[in-house]
């Protein structure tokens, strides 16, 4: 990797409409907010293949909005080989994801694939998938994924010299 070529990281969970959409926008939000567009890239994908090619959950995308997050532009997808070698971070979020990422990854870029929620502070483990639930669901997978993003900010610029 050269020197000025940007990070980039993946969000992973099962749909990608609930999610890894939010924790997305959630990522991209602080990444502007702090003048860091050019240097860190980031991306979201599913491990199914259900619902590729649709908008985020408009449960999600409600209460995202709620917090000033647009996750209309996005659209979903399945996790594809290529994403192992051109993301330097890949975040599930909860532990099937994790370990089906690991089934799919060469074992060469094994090393880039954690929880998000190893970066967080106050919670730990999975992200609670909010499909099957109400609106509370939505709204802690907010909670959850802001908290953690600031730390993963905070820790990839850190570690790559970025401010
Ligand atoms: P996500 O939520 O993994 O956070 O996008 C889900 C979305 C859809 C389904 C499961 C989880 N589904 O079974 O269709």
């Amino acid at each position: 990797m050269a020197d000025d070529d940007p990070i980039k990281v993946l969000m992973v969970c099962l749909g990608n409409i609930c999610r890894s959409p939010t924790a997305e926008a959630v990522l991209r939000a602080r990444i502007l907010e702090r003048g860091l567009r050019d240097r860190i890239l980031v991306d979201s994908a599913g491990t199914g293949d259900w619902h590729v090619g649709s908008c985020p959950d408009q449960r999600s995308q409600s209460a995202a909005a709620r917090r000033n997050y647009d996750l209309a532009p996005l659209v979903a997808r399945q996790v594809c080989l290529d994403d192992f070698a051109r993301h330097d971070y890949i975040l599930a979020m909860d532990w099937a994801n994790l370990q089906h990422l690991r089934e799919l990854s060469p074992p060469e870029h094994h090393h880039k694939i954690s929880l998000l929620l190893d970066y967080s502070d106050n919670y730990f483990g999975d992200v609670p998938d909010p499909y099957e639930g109400g609106e509370e669901g939505f709204e802690l997978v907010l909670d959850l994924v802001e908290e953690a993003c600031e730390n993963l900010l905070d820790g990839i610029v850190q570690k790559h010299g970025l401010e």
